[in-house]
């Protein structure tokens, strides 16, 4: 294959068409009688933004300056508990680190634990790796163990929350490394966790690969912003492959107000945690069992969960629902009052109407809009 036809395999085994929460457009085209606005509770971003202040007109203007970069990495390392930014690859959000992470570590084999973020195993069968992926932590560290490569999980884990115990977890990365390879811990979800399950501070370790996403806890997921943490010698490659530039001059400068910001970071923690209780209390009363979640987001079960995403739908709020489990709901925190009263009036409406098996409902509710791909 010559270099061109090869560059177009990799980009094309990298663009995804893996559905995904957000989007309020394909939802308003499948609901055109919903009441406007459409609420987005689809996705685990922080409804309540970091406020971006006025930016300085040099950061759209001029290209970003790497002393910029430098101290945008150097606030990301105390941030996030990593002892040298030179463990920081500061990157365009971290869906491109993972579709990245195949290419750059040709690793054949990638042990996932599951159900999860889907873009991992996307990324890896695109790189045409052998992935497989587990539901226990057990079989997901004694596969891994035995196939070698990578093995990947998200901490805390997206959909249910999961997070993993932290020395099982450094075992494994410490078993991959005497393979020469990796556990890479996605932590898009760890920022706001109390205790904080991040396993930055154990950086440098030769087996330890850590994403987090700056766009879920800060609110400013369409700004493009996440890290790679690894040892210097791992992150070298990928900070060469990034290139230069690759992050914004807003998003820097963003990032490093933001990363800074501890008494905000410790607000919203609060905050969130409140939101969360009252959502699980609200649906709970509907009939819901709460499954898991994180303070972004929460999962419920309920075997209406399909006619209650119709439901839902119909009233102008999109939720997520996964085609791996069909009794399954994620949803975000409202934003505001107004928001809440919705998802109440609505829950309750859904809680009268369907509280029967009502299989014909379920049927209607599927064939308006057919099951997403998970995650
Ligand atoms: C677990 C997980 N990791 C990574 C990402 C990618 O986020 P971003 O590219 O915005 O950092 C997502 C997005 O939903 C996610 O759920």
């Amino acid at each position: 294959m010559d270099s061109i036809s090869r560059a177009a395999t990799v980009m094309a085994s990298m663009s995804s068409a893996i559905a995904h929460g957000g989007r309020l457009i394909e939802a308003r085209r499948a609901f055109p009688d919903a009441p406007a606005p459409f609420i987005d509770l689809s996705t685990g971003i922080n409804p309540n933004p970091y406020p971006v202040g006025p930016l300085a007109p040099e950061s759209f203007n001029r290209l970003p300056e790497p002393e910029t970069l430098d101290t945008l990495q150097q606030v990301a390392a105390a941030a996030y508990r990593a002892s040298d930014p030179a463990m920081v690859v500061a990157a365009p959000g971290t869906q491109i680190l993972i579709s990245l992470l195949p290419h750059l570590l040709g690793l054949k084999h990638a042990t996932i634990l599951g159900p999860t973020y889907a873009e991992h195993e996307a990324a890896w069968r695109g790189a045409t790796a052998n992935v497989a992926v587990t539901t226990s932590l057990d079989a997901f560290v004694e596969t891994a163990r035995a196939a070698g490569g990578v093995a990947i999980l998200c901490n805390p884990n997206n959909p249910d929350g999961r997070i993993c115990d932290r020395q099982t977890l450094l075992n494994l990365a410490s078993d991959m490394a005497h393979q020469d390879g990796f556990l890479i811990c996605d932590e898009a979800f760890a920022d706001l966790e109390a205790p904080d399950p991040g396993l930055a501070r154990h950086l440098p370790h030769p087996g330890l690969m850590i994403l987090r996403s700056f766009g879920k806890s800060y609110g400013l997921a369409g700004l493009r912003l996440g890290f790679l943490l690894a040892s210097p010698a791992q992150a070298h490659p990928v900070r060469q492959a990034l290139g230069n530039w690759a992050v914004s001059g807003p998003a820097l400068a963003t990032g490093i107000a933001a990363l800074r910001d501890t008494e905000w970071r410790y607000a919203t923690c609060r905050n969130l945690q409140d939101s969360c209780q009252r959502l699980d209390a609200m649906l709970e009363r509907t009939g819901f069992a709460c499954a898991g979640g994180t303070r972004l987001f929460r999962l419920f079960r309920s075997r209406d969960a399909q006619p209650l995403f119709r439901l839902l739908c119909e009233a102008g709020i999109l939720a997520r629902r996964f085609s791996h489990d069909p009794d399954l709901l994620r949803f975000g925190i409202p934003a505001c009052e107004a928001q809440w009263s919705r998802l109440q009036e609505a829950l309750l409406s859904g809680y009268s109407q369907n509280k029967t098996d009502n299989e014909n409902v379920i049927e209607a509710a599927q064939a308006v809009w057919p099951p997403l791909a998970i995650l």
